[in-house]
């Protein structure tokens, strides 16, 4: 028996040996893990005083301002800020440069309590039926010391408009996370909106949940989040669940503070929804949420799958905090039981590109899908499949928990690149077929690009992006 088992075996790999030369490189085990050199210091936060956290002059100066979309097509902003003293006016003043008119907005107030934290006056105010393409001033804080800033709306819904997504994840506060937010906003390739893939402030590392570490948060972003909008994930650092303390309501902070245009696609939670923006359809997953079957997630995102329309917007993109493909030793496997609940959607449905979070640092994927196990069969491992999605990682924002460095070994065929330095990416949407994604580690110019690909919509131009890359 076992000649006879030595003999299959022999047989087995030299046939793999064979299909191995024939296909060259395409079988190649692994990609590329980064042997790039960075100095391993310890990231550490950014002292209270610092600049960046600087509280606006004025008596109740409007603070931590923060934009997002409003509604499902882009015509509609919610514009987010604080008031330390007063809960002041709700109102929003905008106008747009050629506009000789300004109008008004009126939004709500809330405030919360966190343990011995109270928090400020928390505004959100939706702006509604605005034109596409179009420069918009605001002015919040009227009737105290009113500041004005402005944005830029998106083109309209379409499938062959350009549009630009940054991809920040698990930023926290730490000279690090500062690093990654001047190298984003600097970056030449011009990010119109932020994908962010969750774990915000990090402020729950802190005794008690600290939520003045919130409030730091908000107001490290807002020269970026003030002026495009960001588009929200929920990560575990956002659930603060501290029963000790008596905070039993998961996601407190994060919800009185970050709203998100849930109800526009008839989500029922705030964790996970879709916004259409300019060509692209983008799908918000909860980590943190039930998603197995029966549960409001699931059923939601069954019915919302459908719904897309890639003549109306190609680029299907999904953002969810616990990744699903990952190679390094934290957090390994976390993401699995809502990959198998998920995954067959994702490939029937041809998601383009997954972005996840969590892990703090890069790693992309090749198009890999796992579906076909059925407890029984033994097919239980990730093959090559042209109609599944890359899995990009991208949670090397910077925040004080600093990077994984540990990955498993040997690099798995699934994974292409892998590197544990801070950045952030872009995805460059050019047309319906064609989109150039790329990640710049913090260390560099722009100039170098640490890992880019130019990405093929799953579509409308299903063609293999790896045997481009590899040329
Ligand atoms: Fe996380």
């Amino acid at each position: 028996m076992s000649v006879v088992g030595f003999s299959c075996s022999s047989f087995v790999v030299v046939i793999a040996v064979l299909v191995m030369v024939l296909n060259g490189v395409e079988v190649c085990y692994g990609g590329k893990t980064s042997q790039f050199l960075r100095k391993v210091e310890k990231t550490v936060d950014m002292p209270l005083d610092s600049d960046v956290f600087a509280v606006p002059p004025g008596f109740n100066a409007p603070q931590q301002v923060h934009i997002t979309q409003g509604d499902h097509e882009g015509k509609a902003v919610i514009v987010s800020w604080i008031t330390p003293d007063k809960p002041g006016s709700n109102e929003v003043l905008y106008w747009t440069e050629k506009s000789k008119q300004k109008k008004l907005a009126f939004g709500k107030v809330y405030t919360y309590k966190f343990y011995n934290y109270t928090s400020g006056y928390i505004h959100h105010c939706t702006i509604k039926n605005l034109k596409y393409n179009t420069k918009y001033y605001y002015e919040v804080g009227i009737g105290y010391s009113p500041r004005t800033f402005w944005f830029v709306t998106p083109p309209e819904v379409g499938p062959d408009v350009p549009y630009t997504f940054g991809i920040i994840g698990d930023l926290g506060q730490s000279f690090d996370s500062n690093v990654t937010l001047t190298h984003y906003e600097r970056n030449p390739h011009n990010g119109k909106t932020v994908l962010f893939v969750g774990d915000l402030s990090y402020a729950d590392n802190y005794p008690f949940h600290d939520n003045v570490r919130w409030d730091t948060w908000g107001r490290f972003t807002e020269r970026s989040t003030a002026y495009q909008p960001w588009i929200w994930t929920a990560g575990n650092h956002e659930i603060d669940f501290v029963p000790e303390i008596g905070e039993t309501e998961p996601f407190k902070p994060f919800t009185n503070r970050y709203h998100v245009p849930y109800k526009a696609s008839e989500s029922t939670a705030p964790f996970w929804y879709s916004i259409k923006r300019g060509p692209a359809y983008i799908i918000v997953l909860a980590s943190y949420s039930a998603y197995g079957k029966y549960t409001p997630q699931y059923e939601w995102l069954e019915a919302e799958l459908p719904k897309v329309n890639r003549n109306e917007t190609p680029w299907l993109l999904v953002l969810v905090h616990s990744p699903w493909y990952n190679s390094y030793n934290y957090h390994y496997m976390e993401g699995e039981t809502m990959r198998v609940m998920y995954e067959s959607w994702f490939v029937r449905y041809k998601v383009d590109v997954v972005f996840a979070g969590h892990v703090h640092a890069y790693e992309r994927s090749e198009r890999i899908s796992n579906i076909a196990y059925n407890i029984v069969n033994g097919h239980c491992n990730p093959v090559k499949d042209q109609s599944a999605p890359v899995y990009i990682t991208i949670g090397d924002g910077g925040n004080l928990e600093g990077l994984a460095t540990n990955m498993t070994e040997p690099q798995p065929a699934y994974s292409a690149y892998r590197e544990a330095s801070f950045g952030h990416g872009i995805f460059d949407i050019k047309n319906r077929t064609h989109a150039y994604f790329s990640w710049n580690r913090n260390q560099d110019g722009y100039a170098v690009e640490a890992d880019a690909l130019w990405f093929f919509n799953r579509y409308w131009h299903p063609v293999d992006e790896s045997l481009n890359e590899q040329k």
